[in-house]
């Protein structure tokens, strides 16, 4: 079975969306313990989502014929000294990542692999928003840290972070379809 370059590099990818699902787990369960349901709510669903890119990129290397390696990740952090710093630590991850797919398209395009290039456009998008919704996120939780539950009503209220369905979105594998 084939290795392109772009393929080494979207396994990497994998790994890093599976390390960003561990890390939002534990961020989840972080505010879980500290009796903060929405905060926890909203960071278990956005690990959903991660392990969704991670299998959107694994589907995606079967398709191709490149080889798929599920990989394994680095412990996440699990110990946070306040309500914020959980929040700034995702935002980061997020600009990171946006950094990462950037590159994944650029690798593609330099290669003239084109349905690549293609393949990560969806996640361009995907960054974009998620960078705005944590950089939201971050702000509201920097104003209100003395204040938990005005952080829990704004996410009650604002239903933060609920992607409608995308019709456009990668099949994950697994998911069928
Ligand atoms: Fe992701
Ligand atoms: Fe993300």
């Amino acid at each position: 079975m084939s290795q392109s370059s772009f393929g080494e590099a979207l396994n990497e990818q994998v790994a890093n969306e599976f390390a960003a699902h561990q890390q939002y787990v534990a961020i989840a369960v972080h505010y879980d313990s500290e009796t903060l349901p929405q905060l926890a709510a909203f960071f278990y669903r956005q690990a959903l989502e991660e392990r969704d890119h991670a299998m959107m990129m694994v589907r995606y290397l079967l398709d191709a014929d490149e080889r798929a390696v599920v990989p394994g990740v680095a412990a996440p952090q699990v110990e946070f000294g306040d309500v914020v710093s959980p929040v700034a630590l995702a935002l980061a991850q997020e600009k990171r990542v946006t950094e990462q797919i950037n590159g994944l398209a650029a690798l593609a395009r330099q290669e003239s692999d084109y349905s690549s290039e293609q393949f990560m456009q969806w996640f361009i998008k995907e960054q974009i928003e998620e960078v705005a919704t944590m950089s939201d996120l971050l702000r509201v939780v920097e104003r209100s840290q003395e204040r938990a539950m005005d952080i829990e009503d704004y996410l009650a209220r604002e239903q933060l972070g609920e992607a409608g369905d995308d019709p456009t979105a990668p099949h994950p594998a697994g998911a069928g379809g």
